[in-house]
């Protein structure tokens, strides 16, 4: 049994407890989150991530064009569609690193048509990165904790009570990290420098910064990319995992239909900037649109996973 002691509590990441959170069941996403109910408390869920009407061009390309989108506590959302569809700058818009030119994010209460990117660990949200953003000169174990670098404030009461508390949260946050690090099986490289270490353990390290921070939107371009297919199984047991163990929402950009066919609670399709699909994956996989402008052009290797 694994648990991650951090400031805000322990979580377990491999005893899955009964699933407490709403998920959206077929139809239209939208109509189904609208005024949903949780029923054991009879308050409306807000869903933790909304996208409404969301548009940006780069010079005269569209590279998203009015998308709405939602997702729950607790579901994982894939989004697919051919390169060059906009699922990046999806997820660029919703951490701050592009600037919308129509629309409005939304997380839980919170709405903005510029996400500030410095307070995004504040709301809880995290992600990674198709083409990595780690430090490849320190190591993992040095790594990892920048997840949670955000709770070392600068404020002037901790200048005060000053390096007894920083050395607190420290000590708090490395124990975080050593957890991950061993649940995510990057023990034996944990001295490692990360830029040294084969790309497939990268997005691990990646992944283990994601989740350190326990985040309540969890962001992941292409985590599985370059992993082997057997990592590929195992990696999406942890995303799986983090999902159950503290109802993190998740948003997958994945190539691997098989991978997002049997990990998500429901799949988003892009092409050319637009959302041409949203619903189940058996919705989603019989769609015709779906099959004209992706899944038709599935790669061959995706198949032994379907
Ligand atoms: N910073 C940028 N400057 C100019 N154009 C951009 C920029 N980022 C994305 N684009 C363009 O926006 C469109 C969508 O790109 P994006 O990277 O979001 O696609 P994607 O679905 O993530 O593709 P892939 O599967 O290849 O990662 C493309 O036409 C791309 O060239
Ligand atoms: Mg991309």
């Amino acid at each position: 049994m694994t648990a991650i002691a951090t400031g805000a509590g322990a979580f377990r990441l491999e005893e899955i407890p009964p699933r407490r959170y709403a998920h959206v069941s077929g139809g239209r996403p939208e109509q189904a989150l609208e005024g949903r109910v949780d029923e054991s408390a009879k308050t409306p869920v807000r869903p933790a991530l909304g996208l409404a009407s969301i548009s940006l061009a780069f010079g005269g390309v569209a590279a998203l064009r009015e998308i709405d989108l939602e997702v729950a506590q607790g579901e994982i959302l894939a989004v697919i569609g051919p390169n060059g569809a906009g699922k990046s700058s999806l997820l660029n818009i919703v951490s701050g690193i592009y600037r919308l030119d129509r629309g409005e994010v939304r997380f839980g209460e919170n709405s903005f048509r510029e996400v500030p990117t410095s307070k995004l660990a504040g709301l809880g949200v995290a992600r990674t990165f198709q083409n990595l953003a780690l430090f490849k000169g320190l190591s993992v174990f040095d790594n990892v904790p920048m997840g949670l670098a955000h709770r070392v404030r600068a404020g002037f009461l901790q200048q005060i009570v000053g390096s007894l508390l920083g050395r607190r949260i420290e000590a708090e946050n490395r124990a975080a990290a050593e957890e991950v690090i061993g649940f995510l099986h990057l023990t034996e490289v944990r001295d490692r420098l990360t830029g040294t270490l084969p790309y497939g353990l990268q997005k691990r390290v990646e992944l283990a910064r994601a989740l350190v921070a326990r985040p309540k939107l969890l962001l992941l371009d292409e985590p599985f990319a370059g992993v082997t297919l057997t990592e590929k199984r195992e990696l999406s047991q942890h995303v799986r995992n983090a999902r159950d163990s503290f109802g993190a929402a998740i948003v997958l950009i994945e190539h691997d239909i098989g991978v997002v066919m049997g990990l998500s609670d429901r799949v988003a399709v892009l092409d050319y900037g637009r959302k041409i699909a949203d619903g189940t994956p058996d919705q989603v996989r019989a769609d015709a649109a779906v099959i004209d402008a992706y899944l038709g052009v599935a790669h061959e290797d995706d198949k032994e996973l379907i």
